[in-house]
């Protein structure tokens, strides 16, 4: 009660705009507090759980850093800064002290200004009561004589403490998306950027982790996790400078980008997301994905369909009768979607492959006599949904659209432009406003004419090669990626604002848009182009650290896998898709009737397990990068009363001992009974049916065999167990 009466006090004093010491901004459980006097910069007093009102008070400032809140360049030359522009008559310092603080619902404004110049900076904070997050942004506006060019223009600065910190995040490329690098912080600079211009998650990712203390640890340590929402290029950077403080830095990558801003026009930066847990890397996952599903992501409280794909089972080889046994196939398995990928499109320039027809969205009659309205009878008539891919950003030289609209695409001036996938594919230039109706109007027109439509995956498969817009005046030639996202943006909102119940999955030639800045349009991305159940273990490990189950695409695919031609089981196919938004991605054709059998029984259990996995909070427990023969992670539900406990073998020796997994975030004091899904041995595991409490299963864990014990024909190299617990 008394914090919260000081908490009101500080946020009612800041209110009226009086001289404010202290400013809280409290989220769940954790805050930032600042501390703001008019007329100087803010500075950070601290980040982490919320405390009492008395420890509050007795706040002193860091000694020995620079706690600025939004370094701005000029007047400390050697800091590194968070703004820096060049204002109208050309003078390249800037000063920013604050005026006063406002609030309005749960977001926190501090106003800025350059005492000299009319420059204003609004540090905005948005703090959620219900889960264990804060965004803070920049609103930057321009109330000089003239334009002002804003050469660097960071969202925000976080000094991170002194000590032993490590670094996590994502790294990759395509086909190997999501990989998981841990490194402590040392002198000198870490930068992680995105250059793509369309997609941004396939190399570096724009999410990070701290662990404050020493190497970080799944279930125990103090993280910070932060997540860039932004669809475009970004740069993150730490630098650990000789204060021998962290320095952490995120914002849009302004290589290449300086921005004029007009008079009187105002500048918002993308969202940077903040969490703190004092449960480990794992603890701030979950903190991720209960905001995420929250506030973020598409539809985050709706459980997904189980679908089928096109892709890997036949390609662009569309045809009615294909996609009418796919349907069956998928239908009879349990299925609740069918997605038709790449390659029903095209009349004057069939899409046959990926050299042409992007852009030309009209129904190839040839592929497909009864249309796209003949498939979503199909599909009714199946009792499963439709879905179907399109890629809007993009055409290819050889199409109508090119040939109609050449200046809609992205090149330099003056020279021929890049050509991407296929020897043919072009960018289109969303800056364009002209280009963003055509783009809604390729869905809107499928909408309008189908509205049978229930699931779209949008792909994007070509970055911007070469620089340059035909829309854009040449003196605004750096706004390009900018205003690329910010049509992009303008485009999601109308899409959203006429189709706000259709799905969305967001892909890029596999995982490239696994980001929050697009998440609030789709509701989840194609993990990567990569379906190899081994390999995925790799990267769904390394993408849950921000992203949830439910977001993340995970198909069960053939063998040998169509990109590292390695052979797996089903069994182990089946376990390791089931630990995310279950799917296919196969030509059902090919397999066998146990094989179907097998699915069916997966996706009978999958959707017994759904909500867990979908809306459960995640424990890693065994990481795969640690190399010990083992991967291992569980779901839990709120209620704590249901799990789901995965269980994947990453090694193939003989009498290698592997480690016995801990559970985690049980309730120690209740039972727990154990049942195997997806069994395929000829004898239950002992432990089946059992029931063992929240203490025995976190502080031992259960026993699982190594080796499946199956008829002899039927052994193979891989091992896995999904268990799910049901408290008693
Ligand atoms: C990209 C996607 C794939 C598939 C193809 C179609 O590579 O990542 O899933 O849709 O395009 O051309």
């Amino acid at each position: 009660m008394k914090k919260n009466l000081f908490l009101l006090f500080v946020l009612l004093s800041a209110a009226v705009g009086v001289r404010a010491e202290k400013v809280t901004i409290a989220a769940k459980n954790i805050a930032i507090v600042l501390d703001v006097e008019n007329g100087r910069q803010p500075q950070y007093l601290y980040f982490g759980t919320r405390l009492s009102a008395a420890d509050e008070a007795a706040l002193q400032l860091p000694q020995g850093g620079r706690m600025d809140a939004y370094p701005a360049y000029g007047l400390n030359t050697p800091a590194e800064a968070a703004l820096a522009m060049r204002h109208a008559d050309g003078n390249l310092s800037t000063a920013l002290v604050a005026t006063g603080v406002s609030r309005q619902g749960n977001v926190t404004t501090i106003h800025l200004e350059d005492p000299v110049y009319a420059t204003q900076v609004d540090l905005k904070y948005k703090a959620y009561a219900d889960v264990d997050m804060i965004e803070m942004w920049t609103e930057i506006t321009n109330r000089e004589k003239s334009a002002v060019t804003l050469t660097q223009f960071a969202s925000a600065m976080l000094p991170i403490r002194r000590g032993n910190v490590w670094l996590s995040h994502l790294y990759g490329s395509w086909a190997n998306e999501g990989r998981l690098a841990e490194e402590e912080l040392l002198p000198g600079q870490k930068i992680i950027k995105n250059k793509d211009g369309v997609r941004n998650s396939h190399t570096d990712h724009a999410e990070v982790m701290f662990s404050l203390d020493g190497k970080g640890r799944e279930n125990a340590g103090d993280v910070i996790g932060a997540a860039l929402c932004y669809s475009g290029n970004y740069k993150l950077k730490v630098e650990t400078d000789d204060t021998d403080y962290h320095y952490f830095f995120a914002g849009i990558n302004e290589e290449n980008s300086e921005y004029h801003l007009k008079r009187g026009e105002t500048f918002r930066t993308p969202v940077l997301a903040l969490t703190f847990s004092r449960e480990g890397l794992s603890g701030a996952s979950r903190n991720f994905h209960k905001w995420g599903r929250t506030y973020q992501l598409a539809h985050g409280n709706k459980p997904r369909k189980i679908l089928l794909n096109s892709w890997e089972g036949v390609y662009f080889d569309i045809n009615e009768a294909g996609m009418d046994q796919m349907m069956a196939d998928i239908a009879g398995m349990g299925g609740e979607l069918f997605v038709m990928d790449d390659g029903w499109f095209g009349e004057k320039y069939p899409r046959k492959n990926d050299h042409t027809s992007l852009g030309d969205w009209q129904v190839d009659r040839q592929k497909l006599p009864h249309g796209i309205e003949g498939l979503i009878a199909d599909a009714g008539k199946h009792g499963i949904s439709f879905g179907i891919w399109i890629e809007p950003e993009m055409t290819n030289r050889i199409s109508e659209l090119y040939e109609k609209h050449p200046d809609w695409i992205i090149k330099a001036p003056r020279r021929d432009a890049v050509q991407g996938r296929g020897g043919t594919q072009l960018v289109l230039d969303l800056s364009n406003p002209k280009v963003q109706d055509f783009a809604f109007g390729i869905v809107d027109g499928l909408m309008t004419r189908y509205p049978g439509i229930d699931y779209i995956k949008w792909d994007a498969n070509m970055a911007v090669m070469n620089h340059g817009s035909q829309y854009l005046p040449m003196q605004d030639q750096s706004h390009l990626y900018i205003a690329y996202h910010e049509g992009f943006r303008k485009l999601c909102d109308r899409i959203r604002s006429k189709y706000p119940d259709l799905t969305i999955q967001a892909c890029a030639s596999g995982g490239g848009r696994a980001n929050w800045g697009v998440l609030p349009w789709f509701d989840e991305f194609w993990v990567s182009d990569n379906t190899d159940a081994l390999q995925r273990v790799y990267m769904q490990w390394g993408t849950s650290y921000f992203f949830p189950a439910i977001a993340m695409a995970s198909h069960i695919s053939a063998v040998p896998n169509h990109t590292v031609f390695r052979t797996t089981s089903l069994k182990y196919r089946i376990d390791v898709a089931m630990s995310g938004r279950l799917g296919m991605e196969i030509q059902p054709k090919n397999m066998t009737d146990a094989e179907k059998a097998l699915c069916r029984q997966a996706i009978t259990e999958y959707k017994q397990i759904r909500p867990v996995v979908q809306f459960g909070n995640i424990y890693r427990l065994q990481s795969p990068y640690d190399r010990q023969g083992v991967a291992s992670l569980m779901y839990v539900d709120d209620a704590r009363s249901k799990a789901v406990f995965y269980w994947w073998k990453t090694d193939n020796f003989a009498n290698q001992h592997l480690p016995r997994i801990k559970m985690a975030g049980l309730q120690a004091n209740r039972n727990y009974r154990v049942h195997e899904l997806n069994r395929i041995d000829n004898k239950p595991l002992d432990f089946e049916r059992k029931s063992f409490s929240g203490a025995y299963l976190m502080e031992h864990g259960l026993e699982i065999p190594y080796t499946h014990s199956v008829d002899h024909a039927e052994r193979n190299e891989w091992s896995s167990r999904v268990l799910f617990l049901e408290a008693q």
